[in-house]
């Protein structure tokens, strides 16, 4: 479907692109740009960029770039259409839509209404007789009332249709209550409610939607948590139970727990920085998320087997980020919920403050393999921990881990450094291996850069390029192209995008690549933003021309036909000769 343009220009006017990514994304003033840690790659340093005056993001890293359309089409999962809706809602901006066409958003903005709907139906039945158990279980977990209150959480009652009566006395369908997975089907064809007799955690997004439940038996049946499962407005990759509290606290960091009633404990116990994540292991998008709202991660992920394989992953996940990572080992206790029961929120923070960054967790836990008592497990701990500190990223991290290994092993400092510097030469040899494995691997193969556009006439394309980011800057010097067209550019995606842009030109339209978006794919608005951000500085006449002159001249060179005997072959040479040269034909 397509939007009016007039209608565009306004969205994207009403939506300056600083203030739409400002909320995704910790941007800070350079110059006349914004920059930030991308949102779609993990990243130390900042290299994603948003230029206020061309209403334009980019990123050096990953080369991802487009308007403010665009980036809510990448950050939000949604298509063009819907993004246009999202941004226009932001604003009040009534959309002109034709009628019955199908909206992605739309039908998530209903599901996301039906499950605000159950949580509530859900509150309502923990508060009524039939919740009473149910009530007497959370005192026996310990949670205020208080609590209870913030995080929303209520009580699915044993009958089999309860919630499904409910919603559809509010008008829900029951192909909706599928849809989210509040209903289940039957083996004879009939519905019923999935979560029964279970105490009931909403999980709420960022934006404040509550997306999907979790329910707790009371008892010790299986399993002992049932998760709404994912959909169409449910992403457990990409949610964290909490943060939509915890991204506003003011602790400057972020705690990380396995499970809900973790999170929960903690947040009633002051430490309003605790998410968890959703019965799944972290992911890269979780750690992406945690990049944006914190500069610190605090795993405290429960001293199992399993909860230590975790761990390490996430350590691996979030090492890739700018965030700093600590890891909380405890004792005495399970899990952060049980630990605070029974030692107070005193000891905790105690913990926090403690807790180990990963590169002394990561040696801890190697010297944990090994009994130091005995030499020859001493040179076995000595081989592996040189092999882990090798790996660490800074070379500060490697001399200090490097002496802390010494220290364990009751050997000298020297002979772990000449340990550690082996192991590095050996590791950077691997890389070097397979840098060069990569090199010969088919272009296709090969990450970002090969998805970038390719020119066939360089010189031109150039100053192509040039042309166009001066005209983004400085429409006015629409009047100095002549009678330049898109045609003559030998990038047909530069002179598709010169034609038009000089067309909004014409009709009264803003000359920016915003609001293009729906004439350009992904790739094509990603090239063209770093475009416009290449060729920053430069506009005056003068470079004008002389990309005009390029232009004409590269087209000229193979565009002039051929003549088409021997005599005008003849004359052009004379005239050529005449006017030495120079004349332009
Ligand atoms: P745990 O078994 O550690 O539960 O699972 P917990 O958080 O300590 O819960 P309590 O204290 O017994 O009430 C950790 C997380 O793993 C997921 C849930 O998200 C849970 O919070 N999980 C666990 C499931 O999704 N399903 C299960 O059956 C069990
Ligand atoms: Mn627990």
């Amino acid at each position: 479907m397509s939007f009016p343009s007039a209608f565009l220009d306004e969205l994207v006017s009403r939506n300056p692109i600083d203030e739409v990514i400002g909320q995704y994304v910790h941007l800070k003033r350079q110059g006349g740009k914004l920059f930030g840690l991308c949102p779609f790659h993990t990243e130390k340093t900042p290299s994603f960029s948003v230029s206020p005056d061309k209403q334009l993001y980019y990123c050096f890293g990953c080369h991802k770039g487009g308007d403010v359309i665009r980036f809510v089409e990448e950050e939000e999962g949604l298509d063009y259409p819907d993004a246009v809706r999202f941004l226009a809602r932001r604003v009040g901006l009534e959309v002109p839509e034709d009628g019955n066409q199908s909206s992605t958003y739309r039908r998530q903005e209903r599901l996301r209404a039906l499950c605000k709907d159950a949580a509530r139906h859900y509150r309502s039945q923990l508060f009524a007789p039939v919740g009473e158990a149910a009530r007497a279980y959370l005192v026996r977990r310990g949670l205020s009332s208080k609590t209870v209150a913030r995080f929303g959480l209520g009580f699915a009652p044993g009958g089999w249709n309860g919630l499904e009566e409910a919603m559809r006395e509010k008008g829900y369908e029951k192909e909706e209550l599928l849809a989210v997975g509040l209903l289940l089907k039957g083996q004879k064809g009939g519905v019923y409610d999935r979560f029964r007799n279970r105490l009931m955690f909403p999980i709420i997004d960022v934006s404040g939607n509550v997306i999907g439940f979790g329910g707790r038996v009371m008892d010790d049946s299986k399993p002992k948590y049932l998760n709404s499962p994912e959909n169409l407005i449910f992403n457990k990759r990409k949610n964290l139970f909490a943060l939509n509290i915890a991204k506003n606290s003011k602790q400057g960091r972020i705690i990380l727990t396995e499970g809900y009633m973790d999170a929960i404990a903690l947040h009633q116990y002051g430490f309003d920085c605790a998410v968890a994540s959703l019965g799944t292991s972290l992911t890269e998008e979780h750690a992406l998320i945690l990049q944006k709202y914190t500069k610190q991660v605090v795993i405290t992920y429960d001293g199992d087997q399993a909860g230590q394989d975790a761990t390490r992953r996430a350590i691996s996940l979030l090492e890739k980020s700018g965030v700093e990572i600590r890891v909380l080992r405890m004792q005495g206790a399970k899990d952060p919920d049980e630990f605070l029961k029974q030692y107070g929120p005193d000891r905790f923070r105690l913990l926090l403050d403690q807790s180990e960054n990963h590169a002394a967790y990561g040696l801890e836990s190697i010297r944990r393999k090994f009994d130091l008592s005995r030499d020859d497990q001493r040179v076995e701990f000595l081989r592996e921990a040189a092999r882990y500190v090798a790996g660490l990223p800074g070379a500060v991290e490697r001399e200090i881990y490097g002496a802390r290994a010494a220290e364990l092993a009751k050997v000298t400092t020297e002979a772990v450094k000449l340990e550690v510097e082996q192991a590095f030469r050996q590791k950077k040899a691997r890389e070097k291996r397979l840098r060069q494995q990569k090199d010969l691997a088919p272009a296709a193969a090969q990450q970002p850069q090969s998805r970038k556009i390719r020119y066939d006439n360089v010189r031109s394309a150039v100053a192509e390029e040039k042309l166009l980011a001066m005209l983004l800057k400085e429409p006015a010097l629409f009047e100095r192209c002549g009678g330049l067209t898109g045609g003559q550019f030998s990038s047909e995606l530069l002179g598709r995008t010169y034609e038009m842009l000089k067309q909004r030109r014409a009709s009264d339209l803003q000359v920016s690549l915003a609001g293009l978006g729906e004439a350009l794919n992904e790739e094509e608005l990603s090239h063209l933003s770093g475009v416009a951000d290449r060729h920053d500085e430069l506009v005056s006449d003068r470079a004008m021309d002389d990309c005009l002159r390029i232009i004409r001249e590269e087209y000229e060179k193979t565009h002039i036909a051929a003549p088409t005997d021997l005599l005008e072959m003849r004359r052009r040479l004379q005239e050529k000769k005449a006017y030495g040269g120079t004349k332009p034909w």
